[in-house]
């Protein structure tokens, strides 16, 4: 097989993603998305990988950004950057990924994992990893109200990727959420979750910052 031939499952299918750059960075202190990993923006590593893994990317960024380098104006919270991306993917478009910016080290074969898995019938795919830490619900005021079963939870990441008119119509209502499938699962969709990858951290901290250098560094 030549790498250029499309897998049998993609043949006819137009993959977009919307990588969402428009964040403010608060617990970062800056926005994160262009601080520099080896002389090349964060955001620039997610797009360069988006490419090489879609038929078209729509990245979606600060008004400032998005008039000096082009690209979509993005909203105020992360739901309503995806929906701004959203209104540019062409119509053709059969399955829409969203990927943070935030993630520079997502690999193609994570995009094509999620993407198979919504080729081969799923509404959305998303990697996850198993969670490590005992995990407790909470009151507000602090106190443990109860203790989910580890071994039924995943920490998810991005690429997370969607039949395009499923992820249509579960933003149409213009709902919130810190990530795409829960918006899809709520309106009763099939999600499935495919092996998340430990590399592909998302930058939140200066800390995660120090850490993806220290990886291209070779020091990790
Ligand atoms: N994002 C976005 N538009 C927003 C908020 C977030 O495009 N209004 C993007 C961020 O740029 C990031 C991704 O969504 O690539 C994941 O969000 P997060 O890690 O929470 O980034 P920020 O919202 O920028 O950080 P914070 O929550 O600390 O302010
Ligand atoms: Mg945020």
């Amino acid at each position: 097989m030549s790498v250029n031939t499309v897998p049998t499952q993609r043949v006819g299918e137009k993959i977009w993603t919307i990588v969402v750059a428009a964040g403010s960075g608060t617990r970062f202190g800056s926005p994160k998305q262009f601080e520099l990993i080896n002389e090349r923006r964060v955001v620039d590593w997610a797009v360069e990988t988006a490419r090489a893994s879609s038929d078209g990317v729509v990245v979606v960024l600060p008004a400032a950004q998005a008039q000096r380098e082009g690209g979509v104006v993005g909203g105020s919270t992360r739901s309503a950057s995806v929906r701004c991306g959203l209104a540019a993917v062409p119509s053709d478009a059969t399955i829409i990924c969203v990927h943070d910016a935030a993630r520079p080290f997502a690999s193609e074969f994570l995009f094509h994992e999620v993407v198979d898995a919504v080729c081969a019938g799923a509404d959305g795919a998303v990697p996850g990893l198993p969670v490590v830490d005992t995990i407790k619900f909470i009151s507000s005021d602090n106190v443990v109200i109860s203790t989910p079963d580890r071994s039924q939870i995943v920490a998810v990441q991005t690429p997370q990727a969607f039949r395009a008119n499923v992820l249509r119509v579960a933003h149409s209502s213009n709902p919130e959420s810190t990530d795409d499938a829960t918006l899809v699962e709520t309106n009763g969709g099939r999600v499935l979750i495919v092996h998340g990858d430990p590399l592909n951290r998302k930058l939140t901290t200066p800390e995660d910052l120090n850490w993806a250098r220290a990886i291209t560094r070779g020091e990790v």
